[in-house]
């Protein structure tokens, strides 16, 4: 019961303002956030890249109020990619990018969003890689699902990511399935009415693996984003009944969730890809982390109290 309210509170500018200030928040938050800036993270990506993972990276930030800070979220990747291109990782480490950051929520802001966001995916193909298109609240796919269009007319290896949580989810996937792209699957992390979303999690579980099993028997390329024991086998199996090769699919999880399983996936000879956000805005992230699973909120609690 407390995830809606954590996720409810990710949207107040009272309750973002007081967490962030809070002295205790950040040890919490370094968990699931190592750094806040390039010059941090670059030390994190060289080392679980030398321990065989992939990396997929996202600067924080979303639901930006002017096209400046649009400006300057494009700029953050730039410089990001940049760094990258030093690293010679190429498609090891690709970006994420959420579009309200690159100012969709505007006016005018599809074609904002888009203008932001090609150059990022010029500059990650010319380093040998690319960007991956992060989904956020219901409201926001239709346009980001267009950009995503858009953008694979000249860079068809851009990705998207579907909710197993949304009705309209099977439809979506069977369309990308069809024209063969990268699309990562998961369950899904805002709060959505029960009009536009299955609320219950054995509904968005048992949605979760019809929707993989159209991925996998499509064109496409499959990431498989969950920490979920459960999904993750039957995805292994799945993956084996569709004849699928381990560089014909992806495993992705968040950085600071379950890290020994990383490692154990990547030792069998799968790709497994860390989502690793970092940056100063990381409050929405942060408390869409707590909202998955209560025992996190409790540990941040039990710090805000003894400290
Ligand atoms: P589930 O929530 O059932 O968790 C399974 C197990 O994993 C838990 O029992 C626990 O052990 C562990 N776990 C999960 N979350 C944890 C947490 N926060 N802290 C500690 N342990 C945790 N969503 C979205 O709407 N749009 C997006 O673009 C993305 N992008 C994305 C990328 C990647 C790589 C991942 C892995 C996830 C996302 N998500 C996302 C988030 C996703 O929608 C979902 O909220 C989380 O992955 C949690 O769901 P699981 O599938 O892990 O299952």
């Amino acid at each position: 019961m407390l995830g809606p309210v954590i996720l409810a509170a990710s949207r107040s500018d009272r309750m973002r303002r007081m967490i962030s200030a809070a002295p205790v928040t950040k040890s919490v938050v370094d968990r699931f956030i190592p750094g806040e800036s390039v010059d941090d993270v670059v030390p994190v990506i060289k080392e679980l890249t030398g321990k065989g993972l992939f990396m997929t990276m996202d600067v924080v930030g979303e639901d930006i109020t002017t096209p400046e800070q649009a400006g300057a979220a494009r700029d953050a990747y730039l410089e990001l990619i940049g760094r990258l291109g030093e690293l010679e990782l190429g498609a090891r480490a690709e970006m994420s990018v959420k579009l309200s950051m690159f100012g969709q929520a505007l006016p005018g802001g599809h074609e904002l969003a888009l203008a932001n966001v090609r150059p990022v995916v010029e500059a990650a193909a010319a380093i040998g890689t690319t960007v991956t298109l992060d989904a956020e609240d219901h409201t926001t796919l239709d346009s980001m699902f267009a950009i995503h269009d858009e953008l694979r007319k000249d860079f068809p290896q851009t990705g998207c990511v579907i909710q197993s949580y949304l009705f309209r989810t099977e439809k979506d996937a069977r369309r990308l399935a069809a024209n063969g792209s990268r699309v990562r699957l998961v369950k899904g992390a805002y709060k959505e009415p029960a009009e536009v979303a299955y609320q219950q999690k054995h509904e968005i579980d048992r949605a979760y693996v019809r929707i993989l099993k159209i991925l996998m028997e499509g064109a496409g390329y499959p990431m498989i984003g969950s920490h979920d024991p459960r999904l993750i086998s039957i995805a292994q199996e799945l993956a084996h009944r569709a004849r699928r090769k381990p560089d014909e699919y992806e495993f992705q999880m968040l950085y600071g969730i379950r890290s020994d399983e990383h490692l154990r996936l990547a030792a069998e000879g799968h790709r497994m890809r860390v989502y690793t956000a970092y940056g100063t805005d990381w409050y929405g992230y942060f408390m869409r982390r707590l909202a998955e699973k209560p025992a996190n909120l409790r540990f941040f609690a039990r710090s805000m109290i003894t400290k």
